[in-house]
């Protein structure tokens, strides 16, 4: 017996993995939980517990798991053509192929593709592109980046310095800080009162507008924004913002990026969630998860046919575009995009994500009236739910782990962020799922709160 067949996975796990967002002073203890199997809506740890996955994993598995055509569709890509070179004038087909439907399907003139391995790597991307971009236009000092706070935007170092979540930052040096810059949220939870959505949405483009004549417009080159934020706890922008927000954008000359990594692929109902649901077409659009539904790591930055002008025009004759990935649009990470996508067609999941994700957002309205519950918000298969410890005051209550450890008692994963619980399952779901997902929350909090 080798000494990998010995040891059990929760050992080696606990002994050699640095697990991302992981608490080590209970981890040393507990370890992780180890999911074996998964398929469908469901997933398997090793102790045998069928868990209803109220999360698609995170944020990714779309399809739902284990689908033995995504495995024929990487195996084949496999056998036909593992992996070539991708740099100079060197492609494969599936990589192709991807670029032509990602080009025709989402929003405005997005023409052409940046590959990467997730969304992290997909929006650094975005960010040397916005770079060379006003280099290329000679608008050397147009560089600055404004982010939003609780924005995520991952965990390279650009993208960490782009993401707001202050938890995120404790302990880690920084970068970045003289060119990203942050506005506020948009949280319509937290507004004062007595304030409007409408004036809550005016304040929130003055100061978005005031910020960049502050920095001095010549030198603010983009902004970046999830059409709704994921991990900064499910929120929805008041009505307009991000259309006006764009329009503050071009009358400043900078580029809008959306941050499409949780949005695209189905989770709110369409392909792509900026210009279907929110009535902008971004400049440069980055999605990756849903884009394979997690089987398989890709990242994609999509810029618009000007940018595509700019960099690519006779002027950068000669000067190369020295900026590539080995694994940029890695063949069998396309075959598998371009799989999912043909699943998601056939079996019709954006209209399923609209109607079971109508049905999960009217169930999970009654958890308002729940002890702790202060929020209950989101749309289609994006639900947040903020724990409070006084609902008059709306101070926080970080009790969300308790509350998930809960739900996984009662067989169903949601995700704790702080004094959140976020839900997000696989776009497959039907309605008995999503009752079983909200009653699993509704009792969970009951129990905690009788017990408090
Ligand atoms: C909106 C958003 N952008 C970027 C990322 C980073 O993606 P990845 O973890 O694939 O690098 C995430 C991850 O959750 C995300 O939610």
């Amino acid at each position: 017996m080798t000494i990998l067949e010995s040891a059990s996975a929760w050992a080696m796990d606990r002994a050699h993995v640095l697990h991302p967002y992981t608490d080590f002073s209970t981890f040393a203890e507990e370890g992780s939980q180890i999911i074996e199997k998964a398929s469908g809506m469901y997933v398997t740890d090793s102790d045998g517990r069928r868990i209803l996955d109220g999360i698609a994993g995170l944020w990714c598995v779309n399809i739902g798991h284990g689908r033995e055509e995504m495995a024929e569709a990487i195996a084949r890509q496999v056998i036909d053509m593992d992996y070539y070179n991708p740099f100079g004038h060197s492609s494969n087909v599936p990589a192709a192929k991807l670029a032509h439907w990602l080009a025709t399907n989402s929003p405005g003139n997005l023409s052409h593709v940046y590959y990467s391995c997730g969304g992290s790597t997909a929006n650094d991307a975005a960010i040397r592109l916005v770079h060379y971009y006003f280099s290329m236009k000679g608008q050397h000092r147009k560089k600055k980046i404004i982010s939003r706070v609780n924005g995520y935007h991952g965990a390279t170092y650009v993208a960490a310095s782009l993401t707001g979540i202050h938890g995120t930052k404790i302990g880690f040096d920084r970068i970045g800080e003289d060119f990203i810059h942050h506005v506020s949220a948009a949280d319509l939870y937290s507004r004062p009162r007595d304030m409007s959505e409408a004036d809550y949405c005016d304040f929130l483009v003055n100061e978005f507008e005031n910020r960049i004549l502050q920095l001095g417009p010549d030198t603010v080159a983009a902004f970046i924004a999830e059409p709704i934020m994921g991990a900064g706890g499910v929120l929805v922008a008041p009505d307009g913002y991000h259309r006006r927000i764009y329009e503050v954008c071009k009358r400043y000359g900078m580029l809008y990026i959306a941050d499409e990594v949780v949005t695209a692929f189905g989770r709110l109902g369409e392909w792509f969630a900026s210009e279907k649901l929110f009535g902008y077409a971004p400049d440069i659009l980055v999605c990756a998860k849903g884009i394979t539904s997690g089987y398989i790591p890709l990242g994609a930055t999509l810029i618009s046919s000007e940018i595509y002008e700019v960099i690519s025009r006779p002027q950068c004759e000669g000067g190369l575009f020295s900026m590539g990935l080995t694994y940029f649009g890695h063949p069998v990470a396309c075959a598998a995009a371009l799989k999912n996508i043909e699943i998601m067609e056939r079996e019709n999941l954006l209209a399923n994500a609209r109607s079971a994700g109508a049905h999960l957002q009217a169930a999970a309205a009654s958890l308002i009236n729940l002890p702790v519950v202060g929020d209950v918000r989101g749309s289609h298969l994006m639900l947040g739910i903020e724990l409070v410890a006084d609902k008059g005051t709306r101070a926080p209550l970080p009790k969300a782990v308790e509350i998930a450890r809960s739900c996984l008692e009662r067989g169903v994963m949601v995700r704790p962020i702080g004094n959140k619980i976020v839900v997000s399952p696989p776009i497959t779901i039907d309605k008995d799922q999503c009752d079983t997902i909200v009653s699993a929350i509704n009792d969970s909090i009951l129990e905690f709160a009788s017990g408090r």
